[in-house]
């Protein structure tokens, strides 16, 4: 028999281990859902490549999770999201609920915020599209003004890293002195990867200031989205989750072990389209 809306998994993508700090959030406050993570991680990083280019591969990656079914898709990754969201929604239309990073964090920043003084550490793709400022502009009623800082290097350098060192932190402090220095009391991660060095971040822009993750706004979301449709699955069962990767699966779960906080037992290989390489930096700040 096949399997019935709500027997189907979330399904979540991301350019590679980033969205598991997405994942984390979701397995941790929807235990009773199956998921289905997939990591393109052949094409990390998504930062510094153009918004087609974003768009080419967030509807390839979206195609695979149809074909292996989901009643829910989720795109983690908030360069793709700030890129294709909007255009991957319409193509979508009547086939599959679709979730993006980039308006939940907004909604909980501008719920967060009293001096309306919001800032954004993202990836330069990210900061270029206009995504958060237009996103927090309509969740605050234009009540809140964004401060986006990009940096290319953090996200790479979280991921290459193992243990947090000093260039972590320097690298840290670069993209916080231009929001301290417009004393912002809320500061949205606009990256997967940036939950990994939240305690840095924290310490540097000082504890009066709100931080705000994907991870949190996204469980809430899907949460939100799976009631409204009827496709909740039962809550007293445990569900499963599992894991595609467009690169190296040991590589992935190794890696990934590290963000999802939880084991990764096996990884399945996927073929994606060949992309060229990553621009060089572009130069943004930080
Ligand atoms: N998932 C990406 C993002 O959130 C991580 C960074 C990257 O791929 O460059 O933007």
């Amino acid at each position: 028999m096949p399997p019935t809306s709500t027997e189907l998994p979330v399904a979540v993508f991301d350019s590679g281990v980033g969205g598991l700090t997405v994942l984390h959030e979701c397995l941790v406050s929807l235990p009773h859902e199956d998921y289905l993570y997939l990591g393109d991680t052949a094409r990390f990083p998504y930062g510094d490549r153009s918004p087609r280019e974003l768009l080419a591969f967030a509807r390839e990656l979206a195609g695979i999770l149809l074909d292996e079914g989901t009643k829910l898709l989720v795109v983690a990754c908030n360069s793709a999201t700030a890129a294709a969201l909007p255009a991957l929604r319409e193509e979508l239309e009547g086939r599959v609920p679709l979730i993006g990073v980039v308006r939940p964090e907004s909604r909980l920043a501008a719920a967060a915020t009293r001096s309306g003084r919001v800032g954004l550490i993202a990836t330069p793709a990210t900061v270029a599209s206009g995504a958060y400022e237009r996103a927090l502009a309509d969740a605050s009623g234009g009540r809140a003004e964004l401060h986006a800082v990009a940096s290319a290097e953090l996200a790479p350098m979280i991921q290459n890293g193992g243990e947090v060192d000093e260039r972590t932190v320097e690298c840290v402090e670069r993209a916080c002195a231009p929001l301290r220095g417009a004393r912002v009391d809320t500061v949205i991660l606009g990256c997967t990867h940036y939950p990994l060095v939240r305690p840095v971040l924290q310490r540097t822009l000082g504890r009066e200031v709100e931080i705000v993750s994907s991870g949190e706004a996204i469980a809430a979301e899907v949460e939100r989205e799976l009631d409204a449709a009827g496709l909740s699955a039962p809550t007293d069962r445990r569900g499963d989750y599992r894991f595609l990767a467009s690169g190296d699966p040991e590589a992935f779960r190794r890696l990934g072990t590290r963000f999802l906080q939880l084991p990764i037992a096996g990884v399945r290989h996927v073929e994606v389209v060949p992309a060229g390489p990553v621009p060089a930096a572009t130069g943004a700040a930080a």
